[in-house]
């Protein structure tokens, strides 16, 4: 288990928490993995009904840690990707209800993964922002697909093209939160409704999801998205993204 990513049961519902308020809970590859395996288990346990992702510190996540970018970016990509990917992989197939307690910001992966979650409870308080474009990158998570299909193409090239942010408020307003309280309330209220979903039949929760996620069309995207993004990663607009960022 990794320090950076707690994981602990109540009942049946298991809380996946990022632990490294340090770096803002910015995700390195042994994050990912960490979460990705247990989501894992999370599908296989069968005292599992429910799976909630939250975080410690005031922010949920800066999104993946840039010096993995920046290493990602020098090596022949290998390993290294298969961990956000076996992560992605997850969120896009999870059957359970995945349920985000959001605090804090969310920045890149932060909010992306929103989008995979059936209930996002943020504070009100808490931006989400997609700098991809200002970093050389380009949209990952199968969020080229969804956002627009969420909340209009236009809004979706504002956040995704020009980085524009968007405030709990507006995530609610917008159909990408389920609903906005103050940040010292976000954490029960989530865990609430994590609670709730395990009061319905589990079956029918499940085909209920099924139904209501196109798993296959959001694989085929993250797929292209993927080739894009690692070839983003090598470029000179990229490198000296990273460079700006940690000669800050
Ligand atoms: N990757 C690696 N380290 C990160 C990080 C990231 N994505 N985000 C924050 N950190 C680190 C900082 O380098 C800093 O480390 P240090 O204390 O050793 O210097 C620490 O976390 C605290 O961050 P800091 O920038 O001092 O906090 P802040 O409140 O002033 O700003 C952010 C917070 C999130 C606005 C800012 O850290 C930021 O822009 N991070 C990068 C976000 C990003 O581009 N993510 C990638 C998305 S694809």
């Amino acid at each position: 288990m990794n320090r950076h990513i707690l994981v602990r049961q109540e009942g049946p519902v298991l809380e996946i928490r990022m632990n490294r308020p340090e770096k803002k809970n910015a995700l390195t590859k042994a994050m990912y993995a960490a979460m990705a395996e247990a989501m894992e288990t999370a599908e296989k346990e069968e005292s599992v009904r429910a799976v909630m992702i939250s975080a410690e510190g005031d922010m949920f996540t800066a999104g993946n840690d840039l010096a993995d970018f920046a290493a990602m970016g020098s090596e022949a990509l290998s390993d290294d990707a298969l961990h956000v990917n076996s992560f992605l992989n997850m969120l896009a197939t999870m059957e359970l209800p995945l349920i985000a307690a959001v605090a804090g910001n969310g920045v890149g992966i932060g909010m992306t993964m929103l989008l995979h979650c059936d209930i996002v409870v943020i504070a009100s308080s808490a931006q989400l922002t997609l700098p991809f474009t200002q970093l050389g990158l380009t949209p990952e998570a199968a969020s080229s697909l969804l956002l627009p299909a969420q909340i209009g193409y236009n809004r979706a090239f504002m956040m995704l093209a020009l980085g524009q942010p968007l405030s709990g408020k507006d995530a609610v307003a917008l159909g990408i939160a389920t609903e906005c309280l103050p940040n010292w309330e976000v954490e029960t209220r989530a865990r609430f409704m994590a609670q709730e979903c395990c009061k319905r039949p589990s079956e029918a929760m499940r085909i209920t999801k099924r139904l209501l996620r196109n798993k296959a069309q959001i694989k085929e995207r993250m797929e292209v998205e993927i080739e894009y993004f690692q070839e983003r990663l090598r470029s000179p607009e990229a490198k000296a993204a990273f460079e700006a960022f940690f000669n800050r």
